[in-house]
């Protein structure tokens, strides 16, 4: 099993069944968050520690609502105010925060690989919280959930990516998962942003420049976030980005009529998607940050029992 007390590193190398399991749960979760009591007990006693090197809203705010409406402690820590910033490494971090024996550790780094080197050095288990391009596991579990919300199931389905592929860890997570699952993913961005090699990132997965073509008959249109952060050079004319790779009201004409369009966030409006089509009826952007409480309560219910 992947999910163990190694903790959560990655989509690519869990098994269909036990992400089926693991959306299972989250599903059996789902209605905790609308009860009037929220509290269980099943991680009582356990404390969970929050280590982010890298910003976050969603991310570092659901896993900690979702320790704590399983019962577990929380302690949430960022880089800049940490010992960090006084230049302590990240294997010296790890270990001190290991020395007070924490039963897992989420954790989100710009280096791909980070949490993986230190599943392999640390005896706690470690759940990838985003590790730089590499895979952001939580955030394509949790849309699998939203796409069941408005599907009976993922087989069969075609789902457009689109925007900054090279830079994202949501899309090759969401790649993996979706691929496991027989979903037609199709990658769009520009050129410059859509490294060939992804191809062969997992099967039924397809790669275009044309977002029309990406966009026309699909299921589902995932929009990314272009993540200025990573990239070092001019990759693309930032004023004509969104007049070749935006999305609009006249796009979702191409797709299915009951198309959801989702987004991981944060949004960039105007530039990735129109605030049209955000706060469209089409849109799950909501539903997805909404369901990421509970397939997070659903992760570390798996990762800790
Ligand atoms: N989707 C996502 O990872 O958002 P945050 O960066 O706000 O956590």
């Amino acid at each position: 099993m992947a999910v163990s007390d190694k903790g959560l590193l990655g989509i690519e190398e869990l098994s269909r069944e036990e992400i089926e399991a693991i959306l299972e749960r989250a599903k059996h979760f789902q209605p905790v968050q609308h009860q009037a009591v929220k509290k269980l007990e099943i991680l009582r006693g356990k404390m969970i520690v929050n280590l982010f090197f890298e910003s976050s809203t969603r991310t570092r705010t659901s896993f900690e609502i979702a320790a704590k409406r399983m019962g577990a402690d929380t302690v949430s820590i960022s880089a800049s105010g940490s010992s960090v910033s006084k230049g302590e490494s990240l294997v010296d971090t790890l270990n001190t925060l290991a020395a007070m024996r924490p039963d897992a550790i989420v954790m989100r780094h710009a280096a791909s690989g980070a949490p993986h080197f230190l599943a392999r050095h640390l005896p706690i288990p470690i759940i990838n919280a985003g590790d730089g391009t590499h895979e952001h596991p939580t955030q394509a579990l949790l849309d699998a959930l939203t796409i069941l919300d408005k599907r009976p199931s993922l087989e069969g389905l075609r789902v457009a990516i689109i925007g900054d592929i090279a830079h994202s860890r949501v899309a090759r997570s969401n790649a993996h998962l979706l691929s496991k699952f027989g979903v037609e993913v199709v990658l769009c961005g520009p050129s410059t942003l859509l490294p060939r090699e992804l191809e062969h990132l997992a099967p039924n997965v397809h790669l275009t420049w044309d977002m029309n073509e990406a966009i026309t008959d699909a299921d589902v249109i995932m929009m990314l976030r272009v993540q200025l952060e990573r990239q070092h050079e001019v990759l693309f004319p930032a004023s004509e980005y969104f007049r070749f790779y935006g999305l609009a009201q006249e796009h979702i004409d191409r797709a299915k009529p009951d198309v959801i369009v989702m987004h991981p966030g944060p949004i960039n409006r105007g530039r990735e998607l129109s605030s049209e089509v955000a706060d469209s009826q089409s849109s799950v952007i909501l539903n997805q940050v909404e369901n990421g409480v509970a397939v997070r309560m659903a992760v570390l219910e798996r990762v800790l029992n």
